[in-house]
């Protein structure tokens, strides 16, 4: 299989070649890579002019569903939606039905999605028996099935032996801990963040400290007993400012963000629409600004989707009723470069180290390169598309995205990893 991408604009974070180039592609190895260079008979010849050619993206956190919840999402519709929001990999949250928290099940995923390979997936594996928080999970075992990290997303270890030593064992493993920050009794089943909008609406609401909290705690746990710690999905002023702190003083801690913390806040909510309903919950104006300030001034290390699907019967209910999360896979691409990069907010090559380099390096895995024979793993982004998100287009299963109608200005319309393919109908 010979593809042969013209005139492409590279952004290449290791600054070898930055630039407009031509690149052959052959068996998904980088044959050829210069200006410009001949046509020799290939399969797809693409004219890439305008486009962005970057390191394929990676999203740290989906939920893919399957095993249990298939009718949701499975690992090829996760897939699908991975390839058509311009992901060459992803890794998937532990949060199924069995919990991914044996080898056995960690070997189901990563060998189905093998099947498919056009997005490379990674599993997560639980922290605790059954997310429970009450057993640690078997790390080991897991770490040898394949598994990158270790995270009870969805809910916290909020039991700070517990904690303690999950940070010790993996960091043994040298696999990183991804707390999802909540303290339960604290935000009992609020729905939406406790703000003045929320509390008008009439919504049941949390407090930010049960993040805050959490977060704070674990701080003190990492500086006390060592690990490797990543918070996902921060969603307040107040959390940028503990991680910052703790950077500051060298402690080895990442965070993520996600696009519906960045750019939509509670006022929404006067909609009652359950899309909206996430967990952290969105927060308020002032939190979206100092999220998008901590991607400015790198205390926020990476975007993440949080791709979180649910079917449309569990979400139309009554707010307080409905399940948290929206998905985000193929929204992330379109409102990081409409609300970023169209604002002048990052560059292209900063968005490339959220959304491709920082979430690898994270996990422990290779960046993919630009090099003469190295394996093609890359994402082709056109910063000039224009769409409107319509859900019943995406190729996920589930339609609860709290961008529905958003017109964005950018889209992901190709991925290349390694002999597989996929060119959007968007690509012109
Ligand atoms: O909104 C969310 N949905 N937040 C989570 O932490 C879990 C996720 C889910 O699995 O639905």
């Amino acid at each position: 299989m010979k593809i042969f991408l013209k005139n492409a604009r590279v952004i290449d974070p290791s600054g070898t070649y930055d630039g407009m180039f031509d690149i052959h592609i052959v068996d998904g190895m980088i044959q050829e890579i210069g200006t410009p260079l001949g046509g020799n008979p290939v399969n797809y010849e693409i004219n890439l002019r305008g486009k962005f050619v970057v390191p394929g993206l990676f999203d740290m956190h989906t939920h893919l569903r399957e095993p249990g919840q298939e009718f949701k999402e499975d690992i090829a519709s996760g897939i699908a939606a991975a390839a058509n929001g311009g992901f060459t990999g992803i890794a998937a949250m532990p949060n199924t039905d069995p919990v991914v928290d044996s080898a056995d099940v960690v070997k189901y995923v990563l060998d189905r999605a093998r099947q498919s390979g056009l997005v490379s997936v990674h599993q997560i594996a639980a922290i605790t028996e059954g997310r429970k928080g009450e057993r640690l999970s078997e790390m080991k075992d897991l770490a040898e099935a394949g598994a990158v990290a270790f995270s009870d997303d969805g809910s916290a270890v909020t039991n700070s032996q517990m904690m303690r030593l999950a940070l010790e064992y993996s960091s043994m493993l040298n696999k990183p801990l991804i707390q999802h920050c909540e303290d339960r009794d604290l935000t009992k089943s609020g729905s939406a963040n406790e703000s003045p909008a929320t509390i008008k609406y009439g919504l049941k609401t949390q407090h930010r400290l049960a993040e805050e909290l959490i977060l704070i705690r674990d701080i003190k746990l990492l500086e006390a007993f060592g690990g490797k710690y990543h918070a996902t999905h921060i969603s307040t002023s107040q959390s940028v400012e503990v991680v910052s702190d703790a950077k500051r003083r060298g402690l080895p801690i990442t965070c993520d963000v996600t696009p519906h913390h960045l750019f939509l806040d509670d006022n929404i909510l006067s909609t009652y629409d359950s899309d909206y309903k996430v967990n952290p919950p969105l927060r308020t104006r002032e939190d979206c600004k100092a999220l998008i300030e901590a991607l400015k001034n790198g205390t926020a290390d990476a975007i993440a989707s949080d791709h979180a699907p649910h079917a449309l019967h569990e979400k139309e209910v009554e707010f307080d009723a409905a399940p948290f999360g929206m998905i985000g896979l193929e929204t992330t691409v379109g409102a990081v470069m409409t609300k970023l990069y169209h604002e002048k907010i990052l560059t292209i090559l900063e968005i490339v180290k959220l959304l491709s380099v920082n979430p690898r390096k994270i996990l422990g895995l290779p960046i993919p390169a630009f090099g003469l024979g190295a394996r093609a793993e890359l994402s082709i982004i056109d910063p000039n598309y224009e769409w409107t998100v319509e859900p019943d287009k995406f190729k996920s299963k589930s339609r609860n995205t709290g961008f529905k109608g958003w017109k964005f200005k950018g889209s992901a319309v190709g991925i290349i990893n390694g002999e597989k393919f996929y060119f959007s109908d968007r690509l012109k």
